[in-house]
């Protein structure tokens, strides 16, 4: 069996559809400006219209423009709130597909290090259990909320962002960025679920992210050894992760501001192994780029140049 395979050799079926994310790693290198952020969507909305034919977003293309994955990834999960149920559908997809990734990323991460410490991967061997057990817990949470697999495209930029080739960096990449990502994401879904009196979305989130802080920790364990005597190697591990989670603030959507949408999970990030010190770097990092207020008003214009454009009434947008 092939050893590094690319994203694009990641097997799906029929279900899935492929979408190029360029959106959120051109947001990572954003200004805090306005026009910059209109500008790099007006650019990209070919891309975002063509991930978005033949899925259950495409109505939302069509009403909103290349802003509707703004308008779904930027604004907070209230109960409530107009448009809070595609957004959820969208999560749960979104989560769903990055289960996958993640069961995909341990698994590659067991089989690419054959010199590897048995204790890594048994760790790694591990991880892939708990994840095969989240895609299947995720398939049915899309089901409770009204979903359906491959209802969206689907963006493999969490596998590509986090593979790296040499295994200390990797598992600072997908256990550390991307599985502390899903520590936020999963902890702000505890929260609606409680608000929603959704018993079973907050049990089995909760069930999840235990797992995921397990495997947050893994990274941090395996970071520290694999690095332990190479002091340059902990500073690339480092500097990588940092990389990989810049584009995982997704323009500010997660970040330590009170009004984000998805915060840091900062108490369930330091129990598996992140310090004071990594996480307030995690947090000035993720204020960098361009604010809510920027993305709002960035949001505004877009949609009211796209519903000119298409002879769209603008009350459309409630
Ligand atoms: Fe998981
Ligand atoms: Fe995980």
């Amino acid at each position: 069996m092939k050893r590094f395979i690319e994203h694009e050799e990641l097997a799906r079926d029929r279900r899935f559809i492929r979408q190029q994310n360029v959106a959120a790693d051109l947001l990572a290198t954003l200004p805090d400006d306005v026009d910059a952020v209109v500008e790099l969507f007006e650019k990209v909305g070919p891309v975002i219209e063509a991930g978005t034919r033949g899925t259950a977003a495409e109505p939302l293309y069509d009403r909103f423009g290349p802003a509707f994955t703004l308008m779904t990834l930027n604004e907070p999960i209230r109960p409530g709130d107009p448009g809070t149920e595609d957004r959820l559908k969208m999560r749960m997809h979104g989560i769903f597909v990055g289960e996958l990734q993640a069961l995909e990323g341990a698994g590659r991460s067991l089989w690419d290090f054959p010199e590897a410490p048995w204790e890594f991967k048994m760790n790694m061997a591990r991880q892939c259990w708990d994840e095969a057990r989240h895609v299947q817990i995720f398939e049915k949470l899309l089901d409770h909320v009204g979903g359906e697999v491959g209802m969206y495209a689907e963006s493999t930029f969490l596998f590509e962002a986090a593979c790296a080739d040499d295994p200390a960096l990797r598992v600072a990449g997908v256990n550390r960025a991307l599985e502390g990502l899903a520590c936020d994401v999963f902890r702000d879904n505890i929260e609606y679920a409680k608000q929603t009196d959704d018993a079973l979305m907050e049990q089995s989130m909760d069930y999840v992210l235990a797992d995921e802080l397990t495997h947050v920790r893994f990274g941090s364990e395996w970071v520290a050894e694999f690095c332990k005597d190479d002091p340059e190697r902990l500073a690339k591990a480092r500097e990588f992760r940092r990389e990989t989670d810049r584009r995982f603030n997704f323009g500010g959507a997660r970040s330590a501001d009170k009004d984000a949408a998805i915060q840091i999970a900062w108490e369930d990030r330091k129990f598996a192994g992140f310090t004071d010190e990594e996480l307030e770097d995690l947090a000035q990092l993720s204020g960098e780029g361009p604010s809510r207020k920027t993305m709002k008003k960035a949001i505004e214009i877009l949609v009211a140049r796209f519903q000119e454009e298409h002879g769209i009434p603008s009350e459309a947008q409630s």
